[in-house]
C-alpha cells in the first residue's frame, strides 16, 4: 500500500485528505504536514513561500519516504510547484484554483474566485484564466480573513456570519459582481466554510477542487511504483497553544489521525 504525504499551511488540506480516503484503497498511509509555524501563507512574500515549501518538502521526503506528495494548498502550489517538483524524486500533485471548471459551469460568464491575497496576484492564476476561461470575466477577491475563519470553525464549530458576509461583499460589490453565478474556491481552507457558503448563498454554484485533487492523486499512484511497505498516519504540526491543541487533536481524529507530532 502506498504512502502519501499531504501538505498545507494548516487544516485546509484535511478536506483533500477526506477525499483521498474515499479515492484510495483502505489502509493507504496518509501523513499530514501542517506548516502552522508560518500560517497564513497568504500573507507571506512569494520568495519566502517558495523557499520554505521547497526545503520543507525535500526534507519531508527524506524523512517520511512517501510515494506521492500532495500539496493541498493553492498559495503554495501556484508559486512553488515547479521548484518542489525539481527538488524531490516522487511525483507531486498540486492544488490550483478551479477556474477551468468554473468556465464550464457558468451561464452568466462572470465567475468569482475566492483565494488568499497572495494567490490572486500570481501569474499562474492569470494564465489559468487566459487559457481556460478566455470568454469569462473573472472577479477575484484575495481574502485576508477567510483562512482564519476556517481554522476557527474547524476547532470551535462557530462562525461569525457578519465577517463572512463582509468578505463576500468584496466580491459581489465589484463591477458586474451581481452577475456572478459560479465561485471557484482557490484556497483549501474554504472547504470548511462550504456548508455556510452554500447555506447563505444558495444561488451560487460553489466549486471545491478537493475531490479532483484526490482523483489526480489516485491516477498518479496507479502509474507509479509503490515502494513503501507500511502505511502510517501521522500529523505533524507546530503549536504552542495547549488549549487549541486539545481541540485540534479531537477534530483531526475524525480525519483518521491519532498521532500528532
Ligand atoms: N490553504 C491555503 C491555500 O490553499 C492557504 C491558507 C493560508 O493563507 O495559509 O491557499
Amino acid at each position: 500500500l502506498a504512502r502519501v504525504l499531504t501538505f498545507d499551511s494548516g487544516i485546509g488540506g484535511l478536506g483533500v485528505v477526506a477525499e483521498l480516503r474515499k479515492a484510495l484503497p483502505p489502509g493507504t498511509g496518509i501523513d499530514y504536514l501542517a506548516d502552522t509555524a508560518l500560517f497564513p501563507y497568504g500573507e507571506q512574500p512569494d520568495g519566502v513561500i517558495k523557499d520554505r515549501c521547497t526545503t520543507l518538502l525535500r526534507d519531508a521526503e527524506a524523512r517520511f519516504k512517501p510515494d506521492l506528495i500532495v500539496i493541498a494548498c493553492n498559495t503554495a502550489s501556484t508559486i512553488a510547484l515547479d521548484t518542489v517538483r525539481q527538488a524531490v524524486t516522487v511525483p507531486v500533485v498540486g492544488t490550483v484554483p478551479p477556474i477551468r471548471w468554473a468556465a464550464r459551469e457558468t451561464r452568466s460568464h462572470v465567475i468569482g474566485l475566492l483565494a488568499t491575497r497572495a494567490t490572486i496576484t500570481r501569474p499562474y492564476v492569470h494564465a489559468l484564466q487566459r487559457d481556460y476561461a478566455p470568454n469569462c470575466i473573472l472577479l477575484a477577491h484575495g481574502a485576508r480573513g477567510l483562512a482564519d475563519m476556517a481554522e476557527h470553525i474547524f476547532r470551535y464549530r462557530s462562525l461569525d456570519q457578519a465577517e463572512l458576509d463582509q468578505e463576500l461583499d468584496y466580491l459581489f460589490s465589484q463591477k458586474q459582481g451581481n452577475q456572478i453565478d459560479t465561485i471557484a474556491l482557490g484556497c483549501t481552507h474554504y472547504t470548511f466554510l462550504l456548508p455556510a457558503l452554500r447555506q447563505h448563498y444558495p444561488d451560487i454554484i460553489w466549486l471545491d477542487p478537493a475531490p479532483a485533487v484526490a482523483r489526480q492523486a489516485q491516477v498518479m499512484l496507479t502509474r507509479s511504483k509503490i515502494k513503501s511497505e507500511t502505511g502510517r498516519q501521522d500529523f505533524f504540526t507546530e503549536t504552542s497553544d495547549s488549549k487549541q491543541y486539545s481541540m485540534f487533536k479531537k477534530e483531526i481524529s475524525n480525519f483518521g489521525f491519532s498521532n500528532i507530532k
